[in-house]
């Protein structure tokens, strides 16, 4: 009988989440949001397809060599060339995992498969077996769950079980399933599958019709103990269980519940904001928990009750979620030490070099801004931590803009070249504004050919002198393909920062033509 006193959380954040259209990510923001959820105290930290492309595998290589008190996931379809490449990635992890997979849906079996049902039987029980040869740690998912036959299903839980998966995880791949439907799926299970004890139950849920929280927290009511979800809810189309909103109903509603997680929830907001920051996507201000109008009181009746005690109109606290109260403003004059402090009370702990560079980015900052609150710590880290790695290609050494409104926009730029011996090279080129002078710039230096798409522009703070993100689409056509990116820049000036989004998205697209990982985007792996 397996142990199932808290609900097991299982981030598929760095695989369905990244693996659906514009989220793409590096090895080095892979390794960055790996390390937050650490800090988050995930369970799993599911990390890649290896066998999907070199860049997948990698990346599964070196969170697996880098995440210490979490196990890795590797994901595997049923059969030996998966599993295989999946071990090998993952074999250097302190606590590794191998996940498999094969539909079990008729309408899977048939069109998409072309196999029968004792095929698809026999490849979950062998895929069990060979990921069993290499780890105890094997999770077997019965894809498209909740439109099988409820026979079937309990039938290749029952083989996959007794073939030595240690969690059985039901999919609702196309998220067509209600909660009130999919608790007594998982009911029947437990009903039905002789041997459902000796396995941990999981659920994945997508999120098609809105209903992947709610059908998450029926089946933790019906006896699952393991939840796979990702940050902001991202993943494919509608995408998945959005980890804050499931954790924080399991610690909201725990008189309900009775069942914890081990999620440390303060690093909840640092981790919502550190994806939008690598992946460029903000979340809708009213989203759940990490939606900027989450906490927000804007009725005057609301606002009264708030004020008079908390709880009249708040269910949760702020504080809870990592939404700080500090009072504690950081300027140009702060030291050393009191910024540190504040970067470990918000849960950060940078390395000797990340601190160097940090303090350059906040010096610099300081310099043009009189008060740097979180919000703007969050992303000056992110950006020390990654941006200057020296894997990617380009890195700008300089911008200078010069607009106005009866002078043309003309933007000087530097960037040096990592792929090419670090030479440097410069253009000044004209535009309509700073943002087209300069990414004129930057095409001229680098030769590309990939086009902006899009562009946003948000605030990280309030004022003039607010920190602003810009975002951009980007794409490129290679090998017959369209590839598409996102690109992020930060900076206090909005024509600088649109530049440095520009520079990232090139980034982003020399990272998916290098590591081979353009490949697995651009055939869209849909699962
Ligand atoms: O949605 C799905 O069915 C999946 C499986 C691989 C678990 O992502
Ligand atoms: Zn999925």
């Amino acid at each position: 009988m397996k142990k199932r006193d808290k609900i097991i959380i299982f981030d598929t954040t760095l695989r369905d989440g990244e693996q659906s259209p514009g989220f793409s990510m590096d090895i080095e923001e892979k390794l960055l949001f790996a390390d937050q959820l650490e800090k988050l105290k995930v369970d799993v930290i599911e990390a890649g397809f290896p066998v999907i492309s070199d860049g997948d595998f990698e990346a599964v290589q070196a969170i697996s060599e880098r995440v210490k008190k979490v196990q890795v996931a590797g994901l595997a379809r049923a059969n030996n060339k998966d599993i295989e490449v999946a071990w090998e990635a993952l074999k250097k992890a302190k606590h590794p995992r191998i996940h498999t997979f094969v539909s079990s849906s008729d309408i899977h079996i048939k069109y998409q498969l072309k196999k029968s049902r004792e095929d698809v039987l026999k490849m979950a029980v062998n895929s069990v077996k060979k990921a069993r040869s290499y780890t105890d740690n094997v999770e077997f998912s019965p894809m498209d769950a909740t439109r099988s036959d409820l026979g079937f299903l309990a039938e290749m839980v029952y083989e996959a079980i007794r073939a030595g998966a240690a969690t059985i995880n039901i999919p609702d791949t196309v998220g067509y399933t209600v909660p009130s439907e999919f608790y007594n799926i998982i009911k029947y299970l437990f009903e039905n599958v002789k041997n459902i004890n000796d396995a941990i139950i999981s659920v994945h849920c997508h999120n098609d019709l809105g209903l992947a929280v709610a059908n998450s927290v029926a089946a933790i009511e019906a006896g699952a103990r393991q939840i796979e979800c990702t940050i902001n809810g991202i993943g494919e189309r509608a995408g998945n269980t959005a980890m804050e909103e499931v954790v924080m109903a399991i610690k909201t509603r725990k008189d309900r519940f009775n069942i914890d997680t081990s999620i440390d929830t303060k690093q909840i907001m640092a981790a919502s904001k550190l994806l939008t920051h690598i992946t460029g996507v903000s979340v809708q201000p009213n989203k759940a928990i990490v939606g900027n109008n989450a906490f927000a009181h804007e009725s005057g009746i609301h606002q009264d009750g708030v004020l008079k005690h908390s709880m009249t109109y708040e269910i949760m606290k702020p504080e809870d979620v990592g939404i700080s109260k500090s009072t504690l403003v950081l300027g140009k004059h702060s030291g050393r030490h009191a910024v540190l402090n504040r970067l470990k009370s918000l849960g950060f702990k940078l390395k000797k070099d990340e601190i160097d560079r940090f303090f350059k980015y906040f010096k610099s900052l300081a310099d043009k801004k009189k008060q740097i609150f979180d919000e703007d710590l969050i992303v000056l880290i992110s950006e020390s931590k990654f941006k200057e790695a020296e894997k990617r290609r380009y890195k700008i050494e300089n911008v200078q803009i010069s607009t106005g409104m009866f002078s043309p926009p003309m933007a000087m730029v530097t960037i040096k070249d990592h792929y090419n011996n670090n030479t440097e090279k410069f253009a000044v080129e004209h535009g309509n504004g700073g943002v087209d002078a300069g990414v004129n710039a930057v095409k001229k230096i680098t030769g590309t050919k990939a086009k902006l798409k899009a562009f946003t522009l948000a605030a990280i703070t309030g004022g003039s002198d607010a920190l602003c993100e810009v975002s951009v689409t980007v794409a490129e056509k290679y090998k017959g393909r369209e590839l598409k990116v996102f690109g992020t820049g930060i900076n206090i000036d909005i024509s600088v920062a649109g530049i440095f989004s520009f520079v990232d998205a090139l980034n982003k697209l020399e990272y998916l033509k290098k590591s081979g990982a353009w490949k697995a985007k651009a055939e869209n792996v849909n699962l």
